[in-house]
Formats: C-alpha cells, structure tokens, sequence
C-alpha cells in the first residue's frame, strides 16, 4: 500500500516537473517581434477589434511599443479604458528602461465603442472614425465570440456568424475607402484552424432549423477565410492587402462560454497553463501580418506560426466565396 501511495506521488511529481519542463524550455514559439525596430510602426494607425482581451490587448501592446497609433475598437468602453490605462503602464515602464530613450518612442492608444453585434453600432463607430481619423493603414479584425448558447445580434443573426463574420464584414466595406487613402495598407483577419468543421450552410445562416454551437463557430471561421480570399481579389492593385491567420490555442477570455466542471478545473488549468500559448506568443502572426516588411505586397493569404499554410478546399472555393460575399452585403444592408 505505501509503495503504491510513494509510486502515485513521484508519478504526479514527475508529472508537474514535465510539465513545467514543457513550459519554460520546451518548443515555444519565438518571439519574433520582442526585438522589433522600435520605430517600425511610427506614423501609423491601426485599428484593433476586440483589443481590450486576449490576443487583441497583446497585439495592441506591441504594435503600441513599436509607435502605432492604436485604436482600440471595444464593446465595452469601462472594460477597454482598464485595459488601455494598463497597457499605457506596461509599455510607459518598458519605455522608461530602455537605454536609449530615442530610439523611437511608443505610440498612442484610443478607446473606442464598437458593438459587433449592433449594425448601427458598427456604422455609428465608422462614421465617428472616419469624421477623425485622416488615415488608417491597418485594420485587425480580431474581435470573436466562441461557442455561446443560441443567441441573436441587434440585427436578428446568429451570434457567432453576426459577430465573428457580418459586423466585421461591414465595419471593413465601410473602412476600405480610408484604407485605399492610406495604401499602401493591410487588413489582417484571425480566424481559426476550427474552420476546418465548419459548412457555409446558405439554406440556414441564421441557425434557425438548427443550432449546433461548434458548427457555428467552424462555420463563422470558415466566413472569415472565404471573406479574405475575395476581398483580396476585389483589391487587386489597390495597394491595399488582406491575409487571414489562425493563432493557434492560446489562454485568452474566449472559453467564457464553456462550462468546465469544477471538478476538472485545476486539471484544465494545469494543462492550459503547461500546453497553451500565452497571448503575446498567440498574437505574433498578428502582430507580423500587421508590421512586417516581410509581407508587404502579400495577399490573400493564410497564415500560422508566421508562415503561410495550407487551406482546405472548402475554404478556398471561389464560387462559394463570391455567393457569401452577395447575400452578407443584402444582410448588413450595403448592397448597391
Ligand atoms: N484563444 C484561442 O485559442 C483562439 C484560437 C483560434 C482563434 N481565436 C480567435 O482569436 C480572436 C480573439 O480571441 P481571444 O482568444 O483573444 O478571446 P477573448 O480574450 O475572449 O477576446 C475576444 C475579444 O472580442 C471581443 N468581442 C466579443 N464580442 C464582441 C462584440 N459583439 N463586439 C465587439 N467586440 C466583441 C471581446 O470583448 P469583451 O471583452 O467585451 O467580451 C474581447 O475583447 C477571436 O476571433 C477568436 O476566434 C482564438
Ligand atoms: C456539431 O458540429 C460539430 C462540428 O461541425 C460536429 O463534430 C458534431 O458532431 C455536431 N454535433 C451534433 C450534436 O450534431
Ligand atoms: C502601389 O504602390 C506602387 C509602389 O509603391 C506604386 O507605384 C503604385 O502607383 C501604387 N498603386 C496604387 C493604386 O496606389
């Protein structure tokens, strides 16, 4: 019996020190921008949605310590002033270290109300940008809601689809004219390596015969990659690029709706905190589609780990591409 109970400690404490192992020397992903120009993003403005959690405040961190003009598009405008004023701390005390304080200079963040579920937020938010703003030379639409029970946007869509694929749909058709201003600029898109399981169901968009919450969200994911691949063919010698990611699993807010028993709690902890990435590590194929001269010109893509990778190719059918394109500009209400 006590051999049993000594050989269960060391298997748990062999366990933890793997882990741990895993943690801090294992496979991480590299931190391509922690040595960035620090100048790389000066004169710039970029808007982020969703940038007060998660890989959105990562992104906004450093493409704030790289000297962007960061517009923070957010829900919630108590939630992203807290957010805004620690990020202004963090990257103000990194400033304050540097050695040379010259060498660049971080730039500036503004909080902005956006709803993505609310159309009129969306072209209150724009009009408001626009009337302000004299330039914009990245859109990151980053914002996402994940596997929430059946619920509708202001507007009467499904919420994931609303969300993830329709509000950023017309938040971007209405910033394009400021971005083909400000070209040579980029759009970048986060999506998902979930997109995988998702359909464009056409018959059943708003999930009212049926509501399968993993579905939705593969299905909204799977919107955003189709949407990038035939923007990019509308923007054709515009100067103006769009590229779509998948970060990989990383430990943000974006599980809230997912009930994990108290019992599995720790076990999940432990797991997410030994396997998943931190933000800044899940934001850096934002933070290079958004910075890097490495991409410029680049469009159409699809990208992880900071490289480009393979599509489905259901996420690369064109004709399925262009229907999704015609009915979500009837949905949000700007056809011409
Ligand atoms: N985490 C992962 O493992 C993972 C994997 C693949 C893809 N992604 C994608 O990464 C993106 C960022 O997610 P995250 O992981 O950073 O999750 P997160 O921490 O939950 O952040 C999501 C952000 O989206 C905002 N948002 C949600 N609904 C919104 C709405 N109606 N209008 C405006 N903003 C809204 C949230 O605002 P509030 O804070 O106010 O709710 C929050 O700022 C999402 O598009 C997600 O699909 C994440
Ligand atoms: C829901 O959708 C997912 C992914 O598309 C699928 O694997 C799963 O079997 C579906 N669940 C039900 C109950 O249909
Ligand atoms: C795009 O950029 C190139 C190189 O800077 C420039 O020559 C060209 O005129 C630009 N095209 C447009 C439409 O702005």
């Amino acid at each position: 019996m006590a051999v049993a109970t000594v050989a269960a400690l060391l298997a748990v404490l062999g366990g933890g020190l793997w882990l741990a192992a895993r943690r801090f020397v294992g496979s991480r992903v590299q931190l391509l921008q922690g040595s960035g120009d620090p100048g790389l993003m000066h004169g710039k403005t970029v808007l982020i949605t969703g940038a007060n959690s998660g890989l959105g405040r990562a992104t906004a961190a450093e493409l704030l310590r790289l000297g962007a003009r960061v517009i923070m598009g957010c829900r919630d405008r108590t939630r992203a002033e807290e957010a805004a004023s620690q990020l202004r701390r963090e990257v103000g005390q990194a400033e304050d270290q540097k050695a040379d304080p010259d060498a660049g200079g971080a730039g500036e963040l503004v909080v902005k109300e956006l709803d993505l579920a609310s159309l009129r937020s969306v072209r209150a938010f724009c009009q408001e940008l626009l009337q302000e703003e004299p330039r914009l030379d990245v859109l990151i639409n980053n914002a996402g809601i994940f596997q929430c029970p059946y619920m509708k946007t202001e507007d009467g869509f499904e919420m994931q689809f609303g969300v993830n694929h329709l509000g950023h749909f017309l938040l971007t058709s209405l910033l394009l004219g400021l971005l083909k201003s400000s070209a040579p600029s980029r759009i970048v898109v986060v999506s998902s390596k979930l997109y995988k399981y998702g359909d464009i169901n056409f018959e059943d968009l708003n999930c009212e015969q049926s509501y399968n919450k993993s579905f939705c969200y593969s299905r909204s994911k799977l919107a955003n990659i189709l949407f990038t691949r035939e923007l990019a063919r509308r923007l054709e010698g515009t100067n103006v690029t769009v590229n779509v990611l998948h970060p990989g699993i990383v430990r943000t807010n974006l599980g809230r709706h997912i009930n994990i028993p108290l019992l599995v709690k720790p076990l999940f902890n432990l797991v997410s905190w030994a396997f998943f990435k931190t933000p800044l590590e899940g934001a850096q194929t934002s933070i290079y589609l958004a910075s890097s001269p490495e991409v410029e010109g680049v469009s159409g893509k699809y990208f992880g780990d900071c490289k480009e990778e393979e599509l489905l190719p259901k996420a690369m059918d064109e004709s399925v591409a262009r229907k999704l394109w015609d009915i979500s500009e009837v949905m949000v209400g700007i056809l011409k």
